[in-house]
C-alpha cells in the first residue's frame, strides 16, 4: 500500500461551496482507481492522505499538484504506508474545521487558530485518523 500525505493552501480563499463538487469528483475518480483517503479543510488549508497502488496514487497526486485551486503544496510523506494503514473507509473522507469545536479531541489550537501547517508527518496522520472518526458525508 502506497501513501502520499501533503498539506496545501487554498488559492485566494478557496470558497467552501466548492468543496462539495471537489469531493464528489474526487470520490468518483478515487473509487475507479481503488484509492482511499481523507481530506481536511481548515482556515483555507488542506491536509490530505491518499492511499492505494503506487502507480494510481502517484498519477492522482500528480494531477492534484497541478490543480490551481491550491498552492504551496508540502509533501509530508510519500512512500509505502506502515502495515494496517487506516484510511480505507472512504474513497475520500472529509472533515471541515469551521470552528474550534470541530477540532478532534487532544489537538490544540495555536493562538485560537487552527494551524494545519504545524504538523509533521506522524502528527498529521494522527490528526487525519482522529478526523476520520468524525467524518461527515458532505
Ligand atoms: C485539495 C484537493 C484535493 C483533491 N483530491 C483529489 C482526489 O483525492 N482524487 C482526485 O482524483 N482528484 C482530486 N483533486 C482534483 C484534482 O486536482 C484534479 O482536478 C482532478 O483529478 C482532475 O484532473 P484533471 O483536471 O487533470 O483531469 C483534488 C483537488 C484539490 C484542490
Amino acid at each position: 500500500m502506497f501513501q502520499v500525505l501533503y498539506r496545501s493552501e487554498g488559492d485566494q480563499l478557496f470558497p467552501p461551496d466548492q468543496l462539495g463538487p471537489l469531493l464528489t469528483a474526487s470520490r468518483t475518480r478515487n473509487a475507479a482507481a481503488g484509492l482511499t483517503g481523507m481530506l481536511v479543510f481548515a482556515q483555507n488549508h488542506f491536509l490530505q492522505v491518499l492511499e492505494g497502488r503506487a502507480e494510481n496514487v502517484v498519477d492522482t497526486f500528480a494531477r492534484i499538484e497541478r490543480d490551481s485551486r491550491h498552492r504551496n503544496i508540502v509533501t509530508l510523506f510519500r512512500g509505502h504506508a506502515p502495515a494496517g494503514c487506516c484510511f480505507a473507509e472512504w474513497a475520500m473522507g472529509f472533515h471541515l474545521i469551521a470552528s474550534q469545536h470541530d477540532m478532534p479531541r487532544g489537538f490544540i489550537r495555536v493562538n485560537h487558530r487552527i494551524d494545519l501547517t504545524q504538523f509533521d508527518h506522524v502528527t498529521a496522520l494522527e490528526f487525519l485518523s482522529a478526523c476520520q472518526r468524525n467524518t461527515r458525508n458532505l
